[in-house]
């Protein structure tokens, strides 16, 4: 069948909207129609190089929509089924998934290389193999996915605002809760107020934290960051340690966050002298591949007891979170409504990233017309 795609053909390029081929469900495959997919930052990546993939690729790893049709040996889902995608996939066979850490599933290996799990490819354009991001390619209207992508999600809840926990949800909620482990009154400073930083403050308060201080240079992400949770919102790393310093009588956060669009040295520095003794460094946030974004004292990492780490999918299991997030949506207890700034057609995907390195988005979403 055919199907129209936001594709890059190389990095350092604008995404292309184009007609591809695409194949039938192999086995353990399904066939999905994509209702909506997030402009995360990670195909910002893609774009730029940052994160070298095989191109041609079809951007678009937060997705949500409805399964069309099934491969041989498929039971996770089944046609007319309403699905959140998860980013990486999770086989419950790996070392990974055997052992509680979804998130990190063999399965994942190929996400930039765009293949489904038996290494070849669904979508073609002249004869020639087209990837897909994550093993998803949202921004196509259709696509063939692993089974082991799918998360089932109750069919009355809005697949355009749902599309936000394949994603930005967890990796940021999870980020606080499960990665760093927030605790009930600790201090927490996130730095970087996207999809993934504005549910780290969600997180964060969530988690009972007592500051919550967002860090963004644009003032529209602070009112945002104020609205969903953080106690205080400041333009700067370091009216943020001025702030932390006077809020914990000079002992410092227990917590730091890294979601800033391209993650630098600057950014991870700042973050580690935010945190006190026995404090955490949480970088969720991406950089180029080949670069050393980590330069810090070993000597004051040692003898202050910090730690830093880092943090995939917000270290949450993607078939039971992403479930939680929506529940917890259902509840009034995770707001997604209010993270979806913009949306856009797919000939509009240039026009939203554009937004997005703007700063005018939290989140945008494009919306798929078939
Ligand atoms: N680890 C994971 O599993 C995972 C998953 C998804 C996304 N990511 C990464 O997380 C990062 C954030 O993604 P996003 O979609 O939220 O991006 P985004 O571009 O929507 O948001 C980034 C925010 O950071 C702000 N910012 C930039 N530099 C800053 C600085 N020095 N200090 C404070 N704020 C700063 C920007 O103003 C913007 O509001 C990206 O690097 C993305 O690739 C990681
Ligand atoms: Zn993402
Ligand atoms: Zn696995």
């Amino acid at each position: 069948m055919k199907t129209k795609a936001a594709i890059l053909r190389s990095s350092g390029q604008d995404w292309q909207v184009v007609e591809l081929e695409l194949d039938p469900p192999k086995a353990n495959e399904v066939l999905i129609r994509f209702v909506a997919a997030g402009l995360c930052h990670s195909d910002e990546h893609l774009r730029t190089g940052d994160l070298p993939a095989r191109y041609p690729i079809v951007g678009g790893h937060e997705g949500a929509g409805i399964i069309e049709q099934v491969g041989p040996g498929v039971t996770r889902v089944k046609p007319g089924d309403h699905v959140v995608c998860s980013f990486i996939p999770s086989c419950g066979r790996c070392r990974w998934c055997s052992t509680g850490r979804q998130n990190l599933c063999d399965l994942g290996a190929t996400i930039l290389d765009g293949s489904l799990p038996d290494q070849t490819f669904r979508f073609h354009a002249d004869g020639e193999d087209v990837g897909a991001m994550c093993m998803l390619g949202t921004f196509s209207q259709w696509s063939v996915i692993s089974e082991y992508s799918c998360v089932p999600v109750d069919p009355d809840l809005p697949l355009e605002k749902a599309v936000l926990v394949g994603c930005g949800v967890p990796t940021g909620w999870g980020s606080a809760v499960y990665a760093a482990g927030v605790r009930p009154g600790d201090t927490v400073v996130i730095y970087g107020i996207g999809g993934i930083g504005i549910n780290a403050v969600q997180g964060a308060r969530h988690a009972g934290a007592k500051n919550v201080v967002a860090v963004d240079p644009v003032a529209f992400k602070r009112e945002k960051a104020e609205e969903l949770g953080a106690t205080h919102s400041v333009a700067s790393a370091q009216e943020a340690q001025d702030l932390v310093t006077q809020l914990t009588l000079g002992v410092g956060a227990e917590h730091a966050i890294v979601t800033v669009g391209v993650v630098g040295e600057e950014v991870v520095e700042a973050a580690f002298n935010v945190i006190g003794k026995g404090g955490t460094v949480t970088i969720t946030g991406l950089g180029g591949l080949a670069e050393k974004t980590v330069h810090l004292s070993g000597t004051i990492l040692t003898l202050f007891e910090k730690r830093v780490q880092g943090t995939l999918f917000g270290s949450a299991n993607p078939i039971y979170d992403i479930r939680k997030m929506l529940d917890l949506y259902r509840a009034g207890q995770v707001k997604l409504d209010e993270l979806v700034t913009n949306t856009y057609r797919l000939e509009q995907i240039n026009q939203g990233y554009q937004d997005l390195l703007d700063g005018k988005n939290i989140r945008g979403v494009l919306i798929h017309e078939h």
